[in-house]
């Protein structure tokens, strides 16, 4: 079969044919129709090289068709077609997962490929309004916005909420998700035309963070947020955090900008803010998050979608600024 095998910093990848898996006891072998890309993917390739001197298959997120089940597996889910959770191993502590959580696509083989073999736990029904390539663009993505928003900040209808980096595939999620529960969402981003295109899914309104200033019109136009979904961190944090309004709740996922910077405690204590940490999602939350994308018939925002074979065009993309939403393999 064909795979996208990582080896060595920086190279480009290469598609190799390498040996089709065999599902073992409670595992099932999925025939892959679309792959999606994370942030994670660019960052493994710049950090993680060399590990394995065979290569991994990279890729977290992914959806297909059920072809092969091992022993204790019901064979009925022969044909079903699936996403997949890529959160392996989270553990019975829902605060937070155990020492042996892994993601998908490193350091196990990830969906990158032609076939993958996985427990049979981690196969979800793939929500029937989505194709296979929309539903590839939901499982990482979605399910940390779902913990975020609903878990930890615990969002309530009519809540103001400000997302950060609106051109992310988390973020946007994020915006879906709380549009879809009646919150107010607003956004930044380093575009205008992004922070159009976020109205024009369901945000109030948005701000643009290369703008010195975008505080100062956030703090005017919505008075202040009662949750921050940021995924950034960096220099600005601190002023952010002004943003947010007495007893707010602040969720950090990502540090796309850097270390926080300027957080003056007083800022936090005086207005009793609650700061959460988030890192994808159980389980159950993924079961959760895709009962409420069916429900609200919720569909990803997909910038691109590129064949396997062009996977370093894929990444290519992944890392330009100007991409909106999700990069999508088809596989098959
Ligand atoms: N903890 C977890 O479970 C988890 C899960 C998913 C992602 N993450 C992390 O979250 C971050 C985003 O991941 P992703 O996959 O959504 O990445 P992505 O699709 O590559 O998006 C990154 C976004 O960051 C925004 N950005 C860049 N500089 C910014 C700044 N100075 N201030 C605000 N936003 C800025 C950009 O938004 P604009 O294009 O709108 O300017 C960009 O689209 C990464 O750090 C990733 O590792 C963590």
């Amino acid at each position: 079969m064909r795979a996208v095998v990582f080896t060595a910093k920086d190279f480009p990848l290469s598609l190799k044919t390498i040996v089709k898996p065999v599902p073992l006891a409670k595992q099932v072998v999925v025939r892959m129709r679309n792959a999606g890309l994370n942030h994670r993917d660019l960052r493994l390739r710049k950090e993680q090289a060399g590990q394995f001197p065979d290569g991994i298959v990279l890729g977290s997120d992914g959806s297909g068709i059920v072809e092969e089940v091992g022993e204790e597996v019901d064979d009925g889910l022969v044909g079903q077609e699936v996403v997949i959770n890529p959160g392996v191993g989270w553990g019975n502590n829902p605060q937070v997962q155990s020492d042996a959580f892994k993601i998908l696509g490193f350091p196990d083989h990830g969906t990158f490929s032609d076939y993958l073999a996985i427990g049979h736990t981690q196969v979800f029904e793939k929500p029937e309004h989505l194709s296979f390539a929309e539903a590839a663009a939901l499982p990482l993505s979605a399910l940390t916005a779902y913990r975020a928003l609903f878990s930890k900040a615990r969002v309530r209808p009519g809540e103001k909420i400000l997302v950060t980096g609106i051109g992310g595939g988390s973020a946007l999620w994020a915006l879906k998700l709380a549009h879809a529960f009646k919150a107010n969402v607003y956004v930044t981003s380093g575009s205008d035309e992004k922070i159009a295109t976020a109205i024009n899914l369901g945000a109030v309104n948005g701000f643009n963070y290369r703008d010195p200033e975008w505080q100062e019109k956030a703090k005017k136009t919505a008075g202040g947020f009662d949750i921050i979904i940021d995924s950034s961190g960096g220099e600005e944090f601190g002023r952010m955090l002004d943003l947010a309004l007495p007893g707010g709740r602040v969720v950090i996922f990502g540090q796309t900008a850097g270390l926080l910077q300027n957080v003056s405690p007083r800022t936090i204590f005086w207005k009793q803010l609650s700061i959460f940490g988030s890192t994808m999602g159980t389980r159950d939350e993924f079961l959760s998050m895709l009962d409420f994308v069916h429900k609200h018939s919720l569909r990803p925002v997909i910038d691109r979608a590129f064949p396997l074979e062009q996977i370093n065009e894929a990444m290519t993309a992944m890392e330009s600024g100007d991409r909106f939403g999700k990069i999508i393999l088809t596989i098959s």
